[in-house]
């Protein structure tokens, strides 16, 4: 026994990995191992010869597994020093660079633009995008069939055969906000309404989705000059130009009455675009006093309020602040161009400098 004793407290001190360790176990204490074995042949001894080597025969045991689990848990601490020893990080290296986001121009844009109305009063509505003809054409006083309705080059949702509820349309423009905020507050109101408009369009100057702003403010004696005044103090803060001049066209809009389209003063210098100078004019907007049909749609009385309305694009203003002069570059192309022009996220906003002079 003390052969067996030395045979295998040796081997195991000798081991050097697991895999021995197992195979000393299964050879000494395993099913068929030579300490098993011998514990066997007790049954076969004598009372007097069992009660010696009963005791021995299991302490020999325990004393073989105590060493193996002890071997075993030196063996996993000698690994984990080891890889301890041979990985190890450096924190002193420069981190993994990550792509930095910006802002995009619209929104930054849109932001800009609130910014300044909100400091004339103005609060922001908004309305759906997915809009019913009701309200993108019927309360703005344009009935069906009227020619008025071609000109938008409307996107209509499908509808099934047999389903006869009114159409709904991809909003073409921001106007039928007016009915909504004037439905949910009545008069008078001050608001600014930005979003997203659809048109079947498609050229440098036009995508089938871009974005408006719409304006509107309603009271007992709101006029034309008021409407004048806001837009002029609005584009003096927007493009940082004091005194910058405005054209007021007459124009027509189903929904105004008069109406007007407002064009910025430009010139292009070597094929530059240069806002606030020159002896050119760049369309900006569409705008006029609001149609008493209107109005009335929007459940405010004709009789005793009137208002003016606004309908701006913020991709064109963008491009003409920035200088893009592509509006398609907006929405299709990688936007790594945006540093191109200059653009950071929302930093210094550029319109509380345009104000506070
Ligand atoms: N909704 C008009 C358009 O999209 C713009 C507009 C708005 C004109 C409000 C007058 C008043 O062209």
């Amino acid at each position: 026994m003390d052969d067996l004793r030395q045979k295998y407290l040796e081997a195991v001190a000798a081991a050097t990995d697991e895999a021995t360790l197992e195979d000393l176990r299964v050879a000494a204490v395993g099913k068929k191992g030579e300490i098993s074995l011998k514990m066997r042949e007790l049954g076969k001894m004598t009372p007097e010869e069992r009660q010696v080597a009963g005791p021995a025969l299991n302490a020999l045991k325990d004393e073989v597994n105590s060493a193996l689990a002890a071997k075993k848990e030196a063996l996993g601490d000698a690994a984990l020093d080891a890889r301890l020893s041979e990985e190890w990080l450096d924190v002193t290296l420069p981190a993994r660079g990550r792509p930095e986001g910006t802002i995009h121009p619209v929104s930054q844009v849109t932001e800009e633009v609130i910014a300044i109305f909100a400091d004339m009063g103005f609060s922001v509505a908004e309305g759906p995008q997915i809009e019913n003809d009701f309200y993108n054409f019927d309360a703005l006083n344009i009935p069906p069939h009227h020619p008025a309705r071609q000109e938008f080059d409307t996107f209509y949702m499908h509808r099934d055969e047999g389903d006869n509820r009114p159409p709904h349309v991809l909003r073409t423009h921001t106007s039928p906000v007016q009915i909504r905020a004037m439905e949910k507050t009545g008069a008078p109101i001050r608001v600014i309404a930005p979003g997203r408009v659809y048109r079947s369009d498609y050229d440098q100057t036009h995508t089938p989705m871009f974005h408006q702003i719409e304006g509107m403010a309603i009271g007992e004696d709101i006029s034309m000059a008021n409407l004048k005044w806001v837009l002029e103090e609005f584009f003096a803060a927007f493009f940082e130009i004091d005194g910058i001049k405005t054209r007021f066209r007459a124009s027509h809009f189903p929904f105004t009455e008069p109406s007007a389209e407002v064009d910025i003063q430009c010139s292009w210098v070597d094929g530059q675009l240069r806002i606030g100078e020159g002896d050119g004019w760049m369309e900006v907007l569409g705008s006029g006093m609001m149609h008493p049909k209107v109005l009335q749609a929007g459940g405010v009385d004709p009789e005793k309020y009137q208002g003016f309305a606004f309908g701006m694009g913020i991709d064109r203003i963008a491009m003409l602040k920035y200088g893009i002069p592509d509006l398609r570059a907006f929405f299709d192309s990688d936007l790594r161009w945006l540093r191109h022009y200059g653009f950071s996220a929302l930093d210094v906003p550029t319109l509380a400098r345009g104000l506070s002079k």
